[in-house]
């Protein structure tokens, strides 16, 4: 039987490349979405079933810890327990610290740092028990180095590797294994969003010269989750071209 692996925030940019090779690697790929993003969810089911990638799309707001319990309690009945949870549904509220409200401070955390909370508590009591588990959680370089304008978002993905080295420790003796992913400047819808002229400066300070690409992280992704990747916990990936090296 193929191991159930759930992406949140699959459908967005990163995360199509990670349900595409979470599929190929032989795992039974759950994505979910947001109710706002109903239409576009099944639109996106339906391309990478012409893609050939088999994907099961269930909606969830990972910032609502009720939804998400639903959400779970479904896949496991219609499909099977969570071996595999990549919390990487994410989202941008950029504002200076003098511009931001408490509105765009909320939005953030409850999305980007308590959405992995109320997803991991759904499935981690069930991967300890069967003593076998994969989490990996998405931050990002400016958790690592905070960036201008993005003090909530800064936040958030630096809380995220506190929780991951605590759970790391929680879940080592039983098989579960938990790392963090940190993507630099990824050529997605979020980073495209940032005005032209801040994205090109940001491009100079990258080693490598370019942005990345999805494949970049979906690769890392799969090679944590790997049934053989038996000795990697609590560890934080850094994959951003050399913009951030320490
Ligand atoms: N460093 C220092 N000063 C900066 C600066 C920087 N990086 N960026 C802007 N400034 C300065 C400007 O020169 C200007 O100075 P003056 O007031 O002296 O003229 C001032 O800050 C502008 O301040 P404002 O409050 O008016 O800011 P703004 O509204 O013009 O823009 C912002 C603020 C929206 C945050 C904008 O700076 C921005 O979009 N920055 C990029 C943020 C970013 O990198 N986001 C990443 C999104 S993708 C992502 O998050 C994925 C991932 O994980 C990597």
């Amino acid at each position: 039987m193929s191991r159930v692996a759930v992406v949140t925030g699959g459908i967005g940019g990163l995360g199509t490349a990670m349900c595409r090779d979470l599929t190929k690697q032989g795992r039974r790929v759950v994505s979910t979405y947001r109710k706002v993003n109903e239409e576009k969810a099944h639109e996106w089911q339906e391309e990478r079933r012409r893609e050939g990638f088999d994907i099961a799309i269930y909606e969830a707001d990972v910032a609502d810890y009720e939804s998400c319990r639903e959400m779970i309690g479904k896949v496991e009945k219609d499909i099977g327990p969570v071996d595999i949870l990549v919390n990487n549904a994410g989202i941008t509220r950029d504002r200076t610290m003098k511009k931001m409200t408490l509105e765009d401070w909320d939005a953030v955390i409850n999305v980007d740092l308590t959405g992995a909370f109320n997803m991991t508590k759904q499935v981690f009591p069930g991967m300890l028990e069967r003593q076998w588990g994969r989490i990996v959680n998405i931050s990002s370089i400016n958790g690592q180095k905070g960036q201008f304008g993005q003090a909530n978002y800064s936040a958030a993905k630096a809380g995220l590797h506190g929780f991951t080295k605590a759970l790391a420790r929680e879940g080592a003796r039983k098989g579960v294994l938990v790392n963090t992913i940190s993507p630099g400047y990824i050529a997605t819808q979020m980073v495209m969003a940032v005005p032209e002229e801040i994205r090109n400066k940001i491009m100079e300070e990258i080693p490598v010269g370019h942005f990345g690409v999805p494949e970049d992280i979906s690769r890392t992704v799969v090679f944590l989750t790997d049934d053989a990747a038996g000795y990697i916990t609590g560890a934080n990936f850094s994959i951003n071209g050399g913009h951030h090296m320490f």
